[in-house]
């Protein structure tokens, strides 16, 4: 575990402590990684405008970062805004997502404090509006000591710029040091990752039941375990999160590799054929 908070498991509520008393604590999470999709049809199916569905979602962003905190989860990474929402959406809802960004970071400070939250970011983040970077490193700031969960928020990210990022700042480094790109390895790319300091997610969450991974931290998910719910994301709460953990906790990890039961001796002259 990374975090070395207390738990504060006394401030679930009922419903979330029902679901944490079946948790294997040996076997919890350290990173959970986390894909919001819905918040649109949460919207039109109460027939509301758009942006009312990222409003709701921001509560669940704040809910779920505070179950996380009390349970003890060192890193929680949510994918707020991708290269892509930047590029294909109107501007008009890129731009209320901007705002909602900065009134989320203004009016929840204090509640990070309160449950001992740090916040950071990853992505291209020196693209956004200067107003949107300043809101984001006076949060940062602020937090900077607490040493609860880490909440990630991904903006202005894509998985494959941060590899074309990474492979820039790694071919710069070897430039520098001398050494040859032919000599790279995967612990090199890695360094050089916007979630260098972090471990890799155990669970990837995608709400609202679609089944893509959308450029999310694709080197970083190579052994995740992937849980999808139907429910979309303003409807997602720290009960849920829990739920999502419970599911996980069922899996076994392998990471390519065979559990002990599956393990069976293959003679030397068992026959070939393909
Ligand atoms: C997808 O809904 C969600 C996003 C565009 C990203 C998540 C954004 C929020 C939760 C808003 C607030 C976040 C913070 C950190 C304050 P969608 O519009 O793609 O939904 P749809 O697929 O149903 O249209």
């Amino acid at each position: 575990m990374y975090s070395t908070a207390p738990l504060r498991v006394n401030e679930l509520s009922a419903e979330e402590r029902g679901v944490y008393e079946t948790l294997d604590p040996a076997r919890m999470p350290d990173h959970v990684a986390i894909i919001m999709d819905g918040n649109g049809r949460w919207a039109g199916m109460r027939s509301l405008r758009r942006f009312l569905g990222h409003q709701q979602g921001a509560k669940s962003v704040q809910l779920v970062t505070e179950t996380a905190s009390r349970i003890g989860l060192p890193w929680l990474t949510l994918y707020a805004f991708s290269l892509e929402n930047n590029l294909r959406r109107p501007r008009a809802e890129v731009n209320f997502l901007m705002r909602l960004l900065r009134s989320y970071l203004e009016n929840n400070v204090q509640r990070m404090m309160d449950n001992n939250v740090r916040i950071r970011y990853i992505g291209r983040t020196h693209e956004l509006p200067t107003e949107v970077q300043e809101r984001m490193q006076w949060a940062a700031e602020e937090t900077r000591r607490n040493t609860g969960t880490t909440l990630t928020l991904a903006l202005n990210y894509g998985g494959r710029s941060e590899m074309v990022d990474a492979f820039r700042a790694l071919a710069a480094e070897m430039a520098r040091t001398g050494r040859k790109m032919e000599d790279a390895t995967e612990e090199d790319v890695h360094r050089h990752l916007y979630t260098a300091h972090m471990p890799d997610p155990d669970l990837l969450v995608r709400t609202s039941g679609e089944m893509r991974v959308s450029n999310y931290l694709l080197w970083q998910i190579a052994y995740t375990e992937i849980f999808v719910t139907e429910r979309y994301w303003p409807d997602f709460r720290g009960v849920h999160l829990l739920e999502a953990i419970a599911a996980y906790q069922r899996r076994e990890r392998r990471y390519g590799g065979l559990s002990e039961a599956e393990a069976e001796p293959i003679p030397e002259d068992a026959q070939v054929t393909a």
